[in-house]
């Protein structure tokens, strides 16, 4: 037993798993390169790993805001998919101090995103493995150029963790393929009076140690690294409920948030929702309200994050993902459109029954725009690894292409196809061809052409 271990009983009778002082720092060789680094996604080329797949992250996180360390153990749960003599993971995170699997010391070496790992013994293809991971220190927040701001970003009292679309590696060890999806346990110590929210759903009480608190959070669901999230700092919680659904939503009491409209307005939204698009996919919903100044919300899975106040709008869209895009998600990023382009358009579904305009003039209002315009520029089923998040080619004329859709299929058939996909999907990862597969077979028509003129041809397509 390790004095790590030893430190980490004594310490367990109160706090089990939040202990990180005196890791041990182990001698490492650096290993020669030809893994198999990246999972074959098309615009993240270097993200996800080949050899094996994760079933659970057990992520156990100590950050103190005051300094911005954050110290981590993460615990990987795997099974090999063929003989491994070696894997890689992605990380960019703070420095790693040791690696075990399968509790033996593993040899690693790292280079750029790319960490590998040499096994004291080599794994057998079909058999489960446990990976950890000891990091510590000040993680570096990611700034792409034009994907904005993502990974561990710092807040006035704390943290927030957001990833899309390849920002998990930026504070744990993680198989960074969209494709991969895994259950996850946080368990979160930060100083005593911090709070600390996550996907998922609440694990008891927190835990006091001395000066410091331990909150667990279990994600039970399937889900996708990128709607990984975590949310550190003083939040102001409601406990709340939609229908038999617990509606867990947060506010940061110096932002503009008002937790009582983000509570109601959430869980009206996930009302409707689940009327259109059957039941909701995870096991509690909410949503949380920081002064991350990423200006954006995400879709993190069962709990949006919002960097402000968000209108209805934007909580519908969000909460829509968790239908499109977070219980049914792409097998790579380039069928972005099958998350924003649905989640678009049921705001236009929710706009066209609450008053405000139909989608159908919300439509003739973008398509009025003239052949020329840049608005047409990008193939929306393939937009490029800089443009995931365009408005216009992403958004918009995603959000067009289920309306030609549902005008050309009957709004029964539409219907129909919207909670089929749903359910059909959920769980698991999918690409354009099985929403046109489902959509022929629930309307009988040839819906080829209409998905190549709107998805693949750039320029504005013909309405026949
Ligand atoms: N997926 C988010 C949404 O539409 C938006 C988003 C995430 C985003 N990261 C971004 C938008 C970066 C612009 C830039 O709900
Ligand atoms: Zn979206």
């Amino acid at each position: 037993m390790t004095r790590r271990q030893r430190g980490a009983a004594a310490i367990g009778l109160a706090c089990a798993m939040a202990m990180f002082a005196g890791v041990p720092a182990t001698a490492h060789a650096a290993t020669a390169g030809g893994s198999p680094a990246g999972a074959g996604d098309p615009y993240f080329p270097l993200a996800g790993n080949q050899g094996y797949d994760v079933a659970h992250y057990d992520l156990d996180l100590d950050f103190t805001p005051a300094t911005h360390v954050l110290n981590g153990q993460a615990t990987i749960s795997a099974e090999a998919k063929k003989d491994l003599t070696r894997f890689n993971l992605d990380y960019s995170g703070p420095a790693i101090s040791r690696i075990t699997v399968d509790g033996r010391d593993a040899t690693y070496s790292q280079d750029g995103q790319e960490l590998t790992v040499v096994p004291a013994k080599r794994l057998k293809s079909g058999h489960d493995f446990t990976v950890k991971v000891w990091y510590g220190g000040v993680p570096v927040t990611i700034d792409d150029p034009t994907l904005g701001i993502y990974g561990w970003i710092y807040t006035d009292d704390g943290a927030v963790g957001l990833n899309e679309p390849d920002g998990a590696r930026n504070w744990y060890p993680v198989n960074d393929d969209i494709g991969d999806k895994a259950t996850y346990t946080f368990r979160i110590t930060t100083p005593n009076g911090v709070n600390a929210l996550a996907n998922g759903e609440q694990q008891g009480p927190p835990c006091v140690n001395g000066d410091r608190t331990t909150v667990t959070w279990n994600e039970r669901k399937p889900m996708s690294s990128y709607l990984s999230m975590v949310a550190i700092g003083k939040f102001d919680v409601t406990n709340g409920r939609i229908g038999n659904l617990a509606n867990v939503t947060a506010v940061d009491p110096t932002s503009d948030g008002d937790g009582a409209v983000l509570q109601s307005t959430t869980a009206e939204a996930i009302a409707w929702e689940q009327q259109k698009f059957g039941r909701y996919p995870f096991d509690s919903a909410g949503g949380i309200v920081d002064k991350s100044g990423v200006e954006y919300a995400l879709e993190t899975q069962g709990r949006p994050v919002y960097d402000g106040m968000p209108d209805t709008d934007t909580i519908v869209h969000e909460n829509a993902h968790q239908w499109f895009g977070d219980a049914v998600t792409p097998k790579t990023w380039r069928d972005i459109w099958l998350n924003e382009g649905f989640a678009t358009y049921v705001e236009w579904m929710w706009d066209e029954e609450h008053g405000g305009p139909t989608a159908q003039s919300v439509f003739d209002k973008y398509y009025a725009k003239p052949a020329g315009d840049k608005f047409w520029k990008l193939k929306t089923g393939d937009p490029g690894r800089d443009e995931i998040f365009s408005g216009s080619a992403v958004y918009y004329r995603g959000a067009m292409t289920l309306h030609q859709l549902r005008t050309t299929m009957g709004d029964r058939d539409f219907f129909t196809l919207l909670r089929t996909w749903t359910e059909k999907y959920r769980y698991r990862n999918v690409e354009t061809k099985d929403l046109l597969d489902l959509a022929q077979s629930i309307s009988h028509k040839n819906l080829k052409p209409l998905f190549d003129a709107w998805l693949y041809t750039e320029g504005k397509p013909a309405i026949p």
